[in-house]
């Protein structure tokens, strides 16, 4: 059974990646465990919620409904939850099981932050992405009106259980959005892997269980040794913000509602792609390959009519950017990625340019 040990200086704990995961649950209760709350969507509940209630076998638990969304991922759904915990006795020994996607994970995480300053968390995600992206690292939290993410914590779950059985049921769209995600990880840090998706596209589609687990474990390990080496992103877990600077500019201009993350991410790296090939840093057959494999996983819905200045003035809002300086994750080959904060406007602009008319 693939397990990766994630060290931070918060918390040392587990991520385990296998069919079945979330049977193991009971495993990774704390010994003295209070009572037990898991947040999640009702849609993700009717499809998998057996397998939560009978790994917890006699053991009781309330369920929190979370309506879903973006839209809802807002701090005032956090209070109703705190308040709903603390009318049914909630203490400092309860637990909170966030299973869902991304943004249950995030938001059940940052109920677990906040909680009588903090209880712990175990995260079942059900989504690609959150498998391989959004549960493991300890980042919590929603959305301001005045941008995504802007409130959130630090808090590290006591275990990430991932059961690749889950994502039978998710929408095609869905599980192509968090696979953008995983050709990421390839760029950045496995070669290998990007081979794997490269060659293997057609079993990826057809969720065949050994590559999907390849594919999940993989993206885990890279994650979970990257959280070890930096939990705060004062460092090395920038690497992880690759293609996310164009990404986030895209998500930002067509207000969260026309791409998923990962779709906005599957064009970021692609604008990425160009920039490091434009810079001379990125050999051209390294260029061709990522932008073949994803054109292979695409397409991504049109960007048709976005205007190239307007993203590129959103890069400056960037959470990222500091002073003003917008850094740019770059890839020198398949499987390495700089951080570069010296890039010209002119070259940035291009990119830009380029990625938008691929994808018109
Ligand atoms: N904390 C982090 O490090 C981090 C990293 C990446 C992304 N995120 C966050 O993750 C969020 C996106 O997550 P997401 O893409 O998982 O979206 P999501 O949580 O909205 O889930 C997508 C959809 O899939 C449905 N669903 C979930 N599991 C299912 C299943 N097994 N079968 C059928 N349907 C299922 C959900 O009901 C939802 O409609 C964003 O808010 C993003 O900010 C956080
Ligand atoms: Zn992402």
């Amino acid at each position: 059974m693939p397990r990766f040990p994630v060290a931070t200086p918060q918390r040392n704990y587990t991520a385990v990646v296998e069919r079945g995961a979330i049977s193991r649950l009971a495993e990774f209760l704390p010994a003295k465990c209070g009572r037990i709350f898991v947040v999640t969507e009702s849609a993700v509940w009717d499809l998998h919620g057996d397998r939560v209630r009978s790994a917890l076998n006699q053991t009781t638990f309330d369920t929190l409904f979370f309506a879903g969304g973006e839209a809802n991922k807002r701090i005032s759904h956090v209070e109703q939850f705190a308040e709903q915990m603390a009318e049914l006795g909630a203490d400092r020994t309860s637990l909170i099981i966030a299973f869902g996607g991304g943004i249950v994970t995030d938001l059940g995480g940052f109920l677990a932050a906040i909680y009588m300053r903090g209880i712990p968390v175990i995260q079942i995600p059900t989504t690609l992405l959150a498998q391989v992206d959004a549960a493991l690292g300890g980042k919590t939290g929603g959305n301001l009106v005045a941008g995504k993410n802007l409130f959130g914590s630090f808090h590290q779950p006591l275990a990430v259980l991932i059961d690749s059985d889950v994502l039978a049921t998710l929408p095609e769209r869905e599980y192509r959005a968090g696979l953008y995600e995983v050709i990421k990880h390839g760029v950045i840090a496995s070669e290998p892997l990007f081979r794997v998706m490269e060659s293997k596209r057609d079993a990826v589609f057809a969720l065949e269980p050994k590559i999907v687990e390849h594919m999940v474990a993989e993206s885990v390990r890279i994650k979970a040794e990257v959280v070890t080496a930096d939990e705060r992103e004062s460092g090395l877990r920038r690497i992880l913000n690759f293609g996310h600077t164009f990404g986030h500019a895209l998500e930002a201009e067509t207000k969260y509602s026309h791409f998923l993350h990962g779709e906005a991410v599957s064009w970021g790296i692609r604008a990425a792609t160009h920039l490091g090939a434009a810079l001379g840093m990125l050999p051209e057959q390294d260029s061709r390959d990522i932008l073949a494999v994803l054109n292979a996983y695409g397409p991504i819905p049109s960007v048709a009519g976005i205007a190239a200045e307007s993203l590129q003035a959103r890069l400056l809002k960037d959470k990222k950017t500091i002073q003003a300086r917008v850094h740019f994750v770059l890839p020198v080959r398949i499987g390495e990625v700089v951080v570069r904060a010296d890039v010209p406007e002119a070259a940035v602009r291009a990119a830009i340019d380029r990625a938008l008319a691929e994808c018109s």
